[in-house]
């Protein structure tokens, strides 16, 4: 994706004759079987327009040229620079460290999962939801993320591709916390945020497990079939007594999109209440960052600023902004290459996000691991991070190490 011959366009300036090289959105927002092909046909550009995508990627050395567009390279530099804005610029410091909460945010996690699978069966079956059945341990999610809200959210990012959509909904909970907390909600209302979290995605017990857990790209039909659990989720959540607006808003707005372009109902701007902004935010945060079926996990830095690329047309950039510094640029959890050849998990956030602490547990350029040690680059101005890399290059099991 660096070279120079793969420029950034929009999709009105597409034209047949153009190669694409990615399709500059959510892989699931999507329904091309792949990123890269030639352009042939004008139908096909009508699609990729209709499927609300606003950008392309198209390679120059395999089709048509444009000349005015920027190339991959300065497309993401302009990013690195936004992301850097705001390193200096953390969300406030919590009451414990991630080591003293990492333990229980674990067992909580483990736990809510649980929860979530049988009230999900529960539903199945025919039973109502029961706000009271998720309100403990919607408080404890609470209580955890304000002792620090980066142990529940670095855990969360370990799943299993089997147990996604209740470890979905436990983790879009968790972040969600974090989120509002940091937009100043109120303790009340940050604990509605929680239940509509655990919630937001209920009406997935009544799609079809053979479209849920596709092991591939969705069939248009399939797609339309998927769709429906938001559907599904406002009918199930209208019935439940006690649920609060807010819950209801994250279900039903979750995956609306800025420039309309999302769904069920295609809602824009300030159509979308501010928790539904910031519930598709996390709730595609959390998609890309986990494993799935049909692929791998994106590094959190990585969907970040991918999601910073995507805003404004599909996010709200200053939402994103903040999500960020909530996070950090290496979320706790992330793994990273140092300059020095050393590869180590973030542990704790630093007064600047661009120097975390870190657990070093690999050597890039001996290629082997290395001694387990902590390391503070807030401390050590000789060593920088130069990159992210994917756990599964070298075998390494997060999970173990935090
Ligand atoms: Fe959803």
């Amino acid at each position: 994706m660096a070279s120079a011959t793969i420029k950034r366009i929009p999709t009105s300036a597409l034209r047949t004759g153009m190669f694409v090289h990615d399709l500059d959105c959510n892989w699931m927002d999507h329904p091309f079987l792949s990123n890269k092909f030639l352009l042939d046909n004008v139908q096909t550009i009508q699609k990729i327009a209709s499927a609300g995508i606003r950008h392309v990627y198209i390679d120059v050395s395999q089709g048509r040229d444009v000349e005015e567009a920027p190339t991959a390279q300065e497309v993401q530099a302009a990013v690195q620079s936004q992301v850097e804005q705001l390193a200096a610029k953390p969300s406030e410091e919590s009451k414990t460290s991630v080591a003293e909460e990492v333990d229980r945010a674990r067992a909580l996690f483990r736990e809510a999962t649980s929860v979530i699978r049988n009230l999900m069966e529960d539903v199945r079956l025919g039973k109502q939801v029961e706000v009271e059945s998720i309100d403990p341990m919607a408080e404890r999610m609470v209580q955890s993320v304000f002792r620090n809200h980066h142990a529940l959210t670095g855990i969360s990012r370990i799943k299993t591709k089997d147990e996604y959509t209740f470890m979905h909904c436990v983790s879009v909970a968790g972040l969600l916390i974090t989120f509002a907390r940091a937009q100043g909600f109120a303790e009340q209302d940050i604990h509605q945020v929680a239940i509509g979290g655990l919630l937001h995605d209920i009406g997935k017990t009544l799609t079809p497990d053979e479209v849920l857990n596709k092991p591939g790209k969705l069939t248009p039909e399939e797609f339309e079939i998927m769709k429906g659990h938001v559907t599904h989720s406002r009918d199930i959540l209208q019935e439940t007594l006690g649920i609060s607006q807010t819950a209801l808003d994250i279900s039903v707005l979750h995956h609306e999109r800025i420039d309309g372009t999302g769904y069920p109902l295609g809602l824009s701007g300030e159509q979308i209440s501010l928790i539904g902004k910031m519930s598709a935010i996390v709730d595609v945060y959390d998609a890309l960052t986990s494993v799935r079926v049909y692929k791998e996990a994106w590094e959190p830095s990585v969907a970040l600023k991918k999601m910073l690329e995507w805003s404004p047309a599909h996010f709200d950039r200053t939402l994103v902004q903040h999500f960020i510094r909530c996070l950090g640029i290496y979320p706790v959890g992330s793994l990273v290459a140092l300059e020095s050849g050393l590869v180590g998990i973030v542990l704790e956030q630093g007064k600047d996000l661009l120097r975390p602490q870190l657990r070093i547990v690999y050597n890039g350029r001996k290629r082997c691991y290395e001694k387990v040690r902590d390391v503070d680059l807030g401390n050590n101005q000789n060593d920088r991070i130069i990159a992210t890399v994917s756990p599964a290059d070298h075998g390494i099991d997060i999970g173990a190490f935090l």
